[in-house]
């Protein structure tokens, strides 16, 4: 097989990235715009966004640090047990929200205000469904008794699957999807797509729990990662068999101070420096070059009802090493990747 060292493809969306809010939006914002032509801003600030006024506040802020005139960022509305349904139905309406995002209760940063008992959002998804928009869902059941490694599954059975059988039109993405058996349900499910992020296809649990029982905070996050099998199951849905997977870095950035190693660890890898190179790095090592279009690119679009972008990128096979940190005023980030070695570049673009 003759191997590529230079592709170009349209450009890509991300559709879940974490923008955050004053000097550390300030600080990430740059490097998700210098790529994307969309990308979903998640909505789990330090107060959450649930109304119109507050989605366009968050847009704006936004779009004046991107770099780039034509960045598109889209907003899904974060669901409470006691959303104003009235308000939520006429945002949906007029497109100030691209969908709704479930977050368990406690399952991840800034989700204290998320769901507890399902049922209580079933009106909020009656809407979504009629409205035809999208459920975006961190698919994670949170409580006693369920391990960490098993969050995933355990909400697919009890959650996913009564969600799947009360509202089959609705069209839903489990997103950063962590496990084989989530690879599997979105596979053989319909009105679902998954995406996938580049950590997830890059580390196993042996990367965040150490040998001297130290977890490592710069690979720890939500959903944590799991097993070899787990990594190729994810690698062969995003690179092989990729109809109903997409883009969606997760890109979460903590300052470092909230990433000293104690037990108030925040969950979350900032990816956003370099992510269209690892997940080509990730496609060109699964002999996939070829399919990273159609994941970065197409199914995205294609599962939102959205036209895919006009403009292209262009990437070329050449080393670069990621810088550590990113830094803006006092703000300090880790990179992910952060002085490792990565084969592949995206040409005439800086930040
Ligand atoms: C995210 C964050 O920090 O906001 N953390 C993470 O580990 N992925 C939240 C999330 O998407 O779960
Ligand atoms: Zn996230």
């Amino acid at each position: 097989m003759i191997k590529k060292n230079k592709i170009t493809i349209l450009q890509p969306d991300d559709w879940h990235v974490h923008f955050r809010e004053g000097d550390l939006l300030k600080a990430v914002t740059p490097f998700s715009s210098r790529i994307n032509g969309r990308c979903i801003a998640m909505p789990n600030t330090e107060i959450p966004i649930t109304s119109s006024e507050h989605a366009l506040k968050y847009k704006e802020e936004i779009i004046k640090n991107a770099n780039n005139s034509s960045f598109e960022v889209l907003i899904p509305c974060y669901l409470t047990e006691n959303l104003d349904l009235n308000e939520f139905k006429k945002s949906l309406i007029n497109n100030f929200f691209v969908g709704a995002k479930l977050y368990p209760n406690n399952a991840t940063t800034n989700s204290s205000y998320g769901v507890s008992e399902l049922e209580k959002i079933f009106p909020a998804l009656e809407i979504l469904q009629n409205e035809k928009k999208i459920l975006l869902i961190h698919g994670e059941k949170v409580r006693d008794g369920v391990d960490i490694f098993d969050r995933e599954k355990i909400f697919i059975d009890e959650d996913l699957k009564k969600i799947r059988e009360e509202f089959k039109e609705l069209k839903i993405v489990l997103e950063h999807v962590s496990t084989s058996y989530g690879v599997d349900f979105v596979k053989t499910n319909k009105n679902i797509g998954g995406t996938i992020t580049p950590h997830h296809m890059m580390l196993t649990k042996k990367d965040v729990f150490l040998k001297n029982n130290d977890i490592d905070p710069h690979h720890f996050c939500m959903p944590v990662v799991k097993n070899e099998t787990d990594l190729l199951a994810l690698r062969n849905a995003a690179c092989i068999d990729n109809d109903k997977f997409f883009l969606g870095t997760d890109s979460a950035p903590h300052i470092i101070e909230h990433k000293l190693p104690n037990d108030k660890i925040r969950p979350g890898i900032f990816s956003a420096v370099c992510s269209i190179e690892l997940y080509a790095h990730i496609f060109d090592e699964e002999n996939s070059i070829e399919t990273l279009e159609k994941f970065s690119s197409i199914n995205g679009p294609n599962f939102y009802n959205m036209p895919v972008n006009s403009s292209k990128i262009h990437l070329e096979k050449k080393e670069w090493i990621v810088p550590d940190m990113t830094l803006y005023d006092s703000v300090k980030v880790k990179n992910f990747f952060g002085n490792k070695k990565i084969n592949w570049k995206i040409v005439n673009l800086n930040v």
